[in-house]
């Protein structure tokens, strides 16, 4: 309403740029998604979303309709569209396991430059080692014509998956790095449609305006804080494990006091995914790098903390089918276990780093027949994970097993019936991963069930 809003770019249409430039069209904005991947972009340029992600799909399609939304793999027409361009390129891990490769955002960030005619703003978005701002803005004195004074600013990006569109649309707050009132105003025009959308609905979006290294610092904090309350209540789940405790109680009493929380105190087997892991990584070896590594050295506890929990399952698996401990681990051979969830949650069919892959992966190393289903991640675990065995239905999977592993909380499997299940099963035994199955209804329909940081049910 009003004043004119900048028509923007979102640079690497994977999952962050791709949902950035659909929902931001969907927002008003006239928006290119650019990407060197010629197979994604005429995919989007077709209408489908290359992922799985709720809600999207339609609002991709409506969009290229109403033609506020394009794709491109060209830098000089996106250079010449856009002026607000968003880095979303991916920062993944190293191959020394620790910190950020940043070399899809300096091959964005170069090309683009390059091929500016006219002043604009290069805003990050990927999640970096602080400090790439700075970084970022040498590279864009170097490759961008001088007289053009283009600018860089920073604007993490908190999205969930299986929320995303929410998250982009109705966010709980906006954070932007900047170092000028021009890049400022740009940046908050570019968000406008945000603060719009709250307005009608009667909410207030807040507005954080920092320095670049505290932009950049935001993100990793907040997913180190994350991580670090799921490995929270999961050290709490060991300790109930020998103490005859049970975790989700403890959780839902401790999260009652406000300052505390009742969310992401969820005890099972350990956060996944492209991001919390990746990123307390990096985050450590960047604090390292800049002669903080102490005060970062309880995110390698919470790490360890949380691969124990993949471990527990095995140990779990070995217990319950009566297996010994060998010096190499349990000999699980000869026994047949269903893996419920490939997908490190449910509503995604994301199986980076997922915990469910792992220890199916764990269950396989250690002799056992692994049937591995997921509603939605079976094609990406063929190919992260293409040695173990796969299903087309639950039904398929549980047949004939002695042990069903819960792993990804998916309604299909919270919901499934124990009575049903168990006429299928060899040995009515269930370990639930995520404590999101009924216990005391699996235990009545003659299961052994095991969950995390909880007794058995009586
Ligand atoms: C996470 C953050 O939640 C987002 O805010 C952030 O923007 C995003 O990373 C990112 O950096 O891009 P996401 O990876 O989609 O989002 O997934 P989460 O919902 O955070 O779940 C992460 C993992 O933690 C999952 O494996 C989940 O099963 C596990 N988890 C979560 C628990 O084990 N317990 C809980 O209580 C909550």
């Amino acid at each position: 309403s009003g004043a004119p809003r900048p028509r923007l770019s979102f640079l690497g249409t994977g999952y962050l740029g791709a949902t950035y430039a659909i929902c931001f069209a969907e927002l008003g904005y006239e928006v290119i998604g650019f990407d060197i991947d010629e197979a994604k972009i005429a995919k989007l340029a077709g209408g489908a979303v290359p992922f799985h992600e709720p809600g999207l799909d339609e609002l991709l399609r409506r969009n290229l309709q109403s033609g506020r939304l394009r794709f491109s793999t060209s830098y000089a027409e996106t250079a010449d569209f856009a002026d607000v361009h968003f880095i979303c390129v991916g920062t993944p891990q190293r191959a020394d396991g620790m910190g950020a490769d940043l070399r899809y955002v300096e091959a964005s960030v170069t090309n683009l430059a390059q091929h500016l005619s006219r002043k604009a703003l290069i805003v990050g978005k990927s999640t970096v080692p602080v400090g790439t701002a700075e970084w970022i803005e040498q590279l864009v004195s170097k490759h961008a014509p001088a007289e053009l004074g283009v600018e860089v600013a920073w604007s993490p990006e908190f999205l969930q998956e299986g929320f995303a569109v929410e998250d982009v649309l109705r966010p709980n707050r906006i954070v932007v790095g900047v170092k000028s009132d021009w890049a400022n105003g740009m940046l908050y025009a570019a968000h406008k449609g945000v603060f719009d959308l709250a307005a009608t609905e009667d909410r207030e979006v807040p507005l954080v305006v920092t320095d670049f290294a505290t932009a950049e610092l935001v993100k990793v904090a907040a997913n180190a804080f994350l991580a670090t309350k799921i490995s929270f209540i999961n050290a709490m789940a060991e300790v109930c494990e020998v103490a005859g405790g049970d975790v989700t109680q403890l959780a839902k009493a401790i999260g009652y006091d406000p300052r505390i929380g009742n969310r992401f105190l969820q005890a099972g087997v350990g956060f996944g995914g492209g991001c919390l892991p990746k990123d307390i990584r990096a985050f450590q070896a960047r604090a390292q790098e800049l002669g903080a590594g102490e005060a970062l050295r309880f995110l390698h506890e919470v790490d360890l903390i949380n691969l124990r929990r993949r471990t527990r399952v095995v140990t779990l698996a070995a217990e319950l089918l009566g297996r010994r401990h060998g010096p190499a681990g349990p000999d699980l051979s000869g026994t047949r276990i269903a893996v419920l969830g490939a997908a490190f949650k449910p509503n995604s069919d994301d199986v980076r780093d997922a915990p469910s892959l792992a220890v199916a992966a764990a269950l396989a190393k250690a002799g056992a027949d692994v049937r591995v289903y997921d509603p939605e991640g079976m094609g990406n675990a063929q190919l992260a994970q293409p040695d173990l065995t796969y299903t087309g239905s639950m039904v398929e999977a549980v047949t004939g097993a002695e042990l069903v592993c819960v792993l990804t909380e998916w309604a299909e499997f919270r919901n499934a019936d124990p009575v049903q299940i168990g006429e299928l099963v060899a040995n009515k035994r269930v370990i639930d991963g995520r404590n999101c199955l009924d216990a005391t209804l699996w235990a009545q329909a003659g299961w052994q069930y095991r969950g995390m940081g909880r007794p058995q049910p009586r």
